[in-house]
Formats: C-alpha cells, structure tokens, sequence
C-alpha cells in the first residue's frame, strides 16, 4: 500500500518513521515534508491546505491510506473531501474538528455531556467580559474562539492584563477573526497531562499517558510555544486516573459527539489539568500532539497502520495496541528568539553523530536544506527522542544527543522530564 502524510513537522516524521516501518507498506510519501522526512519517504511539494492538489496527487498515485497531521486541513474539510472521492484518510471530519477549531463550541459541549472542566462563559463584547473577569478574580485566563497556532491563550496575572487582551481580541486586533468570541474562564492549579485515544465514533483505544513542556525556558517560564518537549510515560496519570479520564472525559466526549451529529473518527487528544485526584479538561484537539507524538511512537510497539486504517474504516473494535514499558523522552531544539521572531538559514551541525546514538531519533521539524547541509528553517528546528530503561535514563541519551548538535542561537530547554523524576523518587 501507499501512505500519504500530510504535515511537515516533527509529529510527521515520527509518524513517516513509523509508517515506514509498517510490512503493509510500499511507499510513503509526505506533503509538503521536510529534509528529515525525505531522506524516508518521498516529499510532494503541495501545501497542506491545497485540498484539491493533495485530492489530485492521492487519486493519481492510488494512496491506499491519507494520515493528515495539523488542524489547518482537518477544520478545513480535507477528511469529508477524500471520503467524498473514496479515498480511506485518517482524521477528523470537518464538523468534528471543531472540537478543537472552536474553544466555545469545545466548552459547550463539555457542559452538556459532564466532562470536568473550569468554569467559563463565552463572550462577543466587552463590558460584559470584563464584568466576568472582575466575578472571577486574578489570575484569569482569556482564550481566542479559534484557531491561533498555539498562541491565543492568555494567562492574565492582573485586571488590566485581562481586560487588554479581551479588547484587543473582540476589537479584532489580535487574532483577526479567530478572536471575534473570547472565553473567559477560571485559572486551574496543578501538573499537565496530554491524553490521546484513538476512536472510531463508538470504541475508545487510549495511547500511552505523555507530557508536554509548554513553557519557552526551564522551571516552566516564558511565554507558551507550540511544545518545548515531552515524555511518556507521564506519571501523574496513575492508573485511577487513566480510568477516570477514559469514562468522564473520552467516553463523554465520543459519546457527546456522536449525539451532536458530529461522529468523532480519528485521534481525539484531551489536554488535562490534574490535581491530585482531580481532573479538569483545558482544551480538546482532533489531532496527535505535537511534541507527544514523537515519545508516543517510539514507545508503540505495534505496527501503526492496522489502527490508522481501521480508524479511517469505523471500526477498531479488533484493534490491540502494545506499548514497549520504557521510557521515552524528546527534546526539541529551537530557534532562539522562538516563540517570537528568530533567524532561519543557520548551518546544523552534529547530526550525524547524534543519530549514531543507538535507541535515540532525531525528528525534523524546521529544518531546511542548503548546498547539501541542513540549515535552520523554523521556530521548532528538531525533536531529539530517546528510549530507556527509565525515564533518568531516556533523559540522560537524549540530551547526550541534544549535546552533540548546534547552530548559531540554539535554545533548548534542560529540564525536560524533571516532573516525571521527581515523582517516581
Ligand atoms: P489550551 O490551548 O486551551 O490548552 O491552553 C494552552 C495552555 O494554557 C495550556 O496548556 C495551559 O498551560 C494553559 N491553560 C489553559 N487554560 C488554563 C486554565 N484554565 N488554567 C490554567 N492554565 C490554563
Ligand atoms: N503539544 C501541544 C499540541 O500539540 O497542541
């Protein structure tokens, strides 16, 4: 079979590595991909959100399965068009991807269905926002409806703050149109935790527990980016937890989906806050985390593809997934000045031997070629990931690899998994 891959950062590589690996498999190809990823599948130069281009390149190939990777394409359609043309293609249809398209609707139907989350009203103008900010108190957090790349949430540590960043998105300055609606909602203490289930509308097949490390600088400070690193297992989802956030949150929500007339297919990803014993959903996405994919699909020790295509076909009720019990951890390398404005174009090196070391990938995100050498080309430039025996150990190879690559202005965060160790102490 052939597989299409729709994406070009670290989430895809990982999941071209692991396509690859699949027996089923022929051939991968990736739009658009990245220098990483070609040198495993074939790179096709169509943006991935040219529907008609990328519905042109899988009739004209035969692609047996399309995997789409980011949102852009997902709330876009992309899954209801290729259906529409026979095509098998993992993800979620349109009206389903609206979970993560739209903070509102996300909220809304967290309410209807009881799926723990914190309290929160909706609001498209501004004196009766901030009448809500000032009921709730400081800190307060002030979320964009739509999509906003990671960067339309706003964790506001005074009044003023809050109700600059309601005006700024209601007036339309920030955010264009993805902050027409804001949600206001009250500010949660405890340790993050990213869920993922793979569904086919009915049947639930949760992953491995992973966390990610939003925070631009150790010790979780500086703006949020997109993930500065993950690990899985993450600890704090200990197994009353795993069982409570399977029947309050995933059950729930495919359920809740289902009865809403958008039946969920795909991967759902619930971002958790946990304290102690108690659970609260931050946010849904209707796609792989990005960097939890990488550590995620180090660990999974089944073949990938029987579970994309039995999602992509509605039924996983025969699906089993294995996971290998050790440890994985990735780092991302960035770009310094990321998550702001930083350079592009700056020469990597080191890569060859990083990638020697055994039990340790390093993933492509924003990475470039030039003359032959790979240069940078984004905000997240790489994904060191590492498996071991414990999570000391999977932190200890891959930041053994993170050290043996540079450029001018690499920034990377050197506390990544410190969590998880000082639960297992
Ligand atoms: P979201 O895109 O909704 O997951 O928000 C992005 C990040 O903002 C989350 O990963 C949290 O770190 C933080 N965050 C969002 N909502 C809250 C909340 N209600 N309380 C505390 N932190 C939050
Ligand atoms: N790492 C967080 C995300 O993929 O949204």
């Amino acid at each position: 079979m052939k597989v299409l891959v729709i994406g070009s950062g670290g989430r895809e590589h990982a999941l071209v590595w692991k396509i690859a690996q699949s027996p089923l498999v022929r051939r991968v190809y990736c739009a658009p991909g990245n220098p990483g990823i070609g040198r495993l599948a074939e790179n096709v130069p169509l943006k991935v959100d040219d529907l008609a281009g990328l519905l042109a390149f899988a009739k004209k190939e035969g692609i047996g399965l399309t995997v789409v990777g980011p949102e852009l394409p997902l709330s876009l359609g992309i899954v209801d068009l290729f259906e529409e043309n026979g095509l098998k293609v993992f993800g979620a249809r349109k009206n389903a991807a609206h979970i993560e398209a739209s903070k509102a609707f996300a909220k809304d139907l967290m309410k209807k269905y009881d799926v723990p989350t914190a309290a929160y009203e909706v609001f498209t103008e501004i004196d009766p926002a901030v009448a809500f900010i000032d009921r709730l108190g400081i800190p307060v957090v002030v979320k964009a409806d739509g999509l906003a790349a990671g960067k339309g949430v706003i964790i506001a540590q005074s009044r003023e703050e809050a109700v600059a960043a309601v005006t700024d998105m209601l007036s339309g300055n920030a955010f264009g149109s993805a902050g027409a609606r804001v949600v206001i909602e009250e500010f949660l203490r405890g340790e993050e935790a990213s869920f993922l289930a793979f569904t086919d509308g009915k049947n639930i097949i949760p992953l491995a527990s992973a966390q990610d490390h939003k925070a631009v600088f150790d010790n979780d400070t500086g703006p949020n980016t997109g993930g500065m690193g993950a690990y899985s297992p993450a600890p704090v989802v200990t197994a009353d937890i795993h069982e409570k956030v399977m029947q309050q949150v995933m059950r729930r929500t495919v359920d809740g989906m289902a009865s809403e007339g958008r039946p969920y297919r795909g991967v759902l990803y619930a971002g958790l806050m946990i304290d102690g014993n108690s659970i609260k959903t931050l946010e849904f996405n209707a796609r792989f985390g990005d960097p939890e994919c990488q550590p995620l699909l180090m660990r999974m020790k089944s073949d990938i593809v029987p579970v994309l295509l039995a999602t992509a076909e509605g039924d996983i009720s025969s699906v089993r997934l294995e996971w290998n019990d050790k440890a994985a951890v990735c780092v991302v390398m960035a770009a310094g000045g990321y998550p702001g404005s930083y350079p592009k174009g700056d020469e990597i090196s080191g890569l060859d031997k990083a990638g020697a070391i055994e039990d340790l990938f390093v993933f492509h995100a924003g990475t470039g070629e030039k003359d032959g050498r790979f240069v940078t080309n984004g905000g997240r430039v790489l994904g060191v990931t590492a498996l071991g025996a414990t999570v000391k150990e999977a932190i200890d190879r891959a930041y053994r690899g993170v050290k043996e690559i540079t450029w001018k202005g690499v920034h990377y965060r050197t506390d990544i998994g410190k969590k998880a160790l000082s639960r297992s102490a």
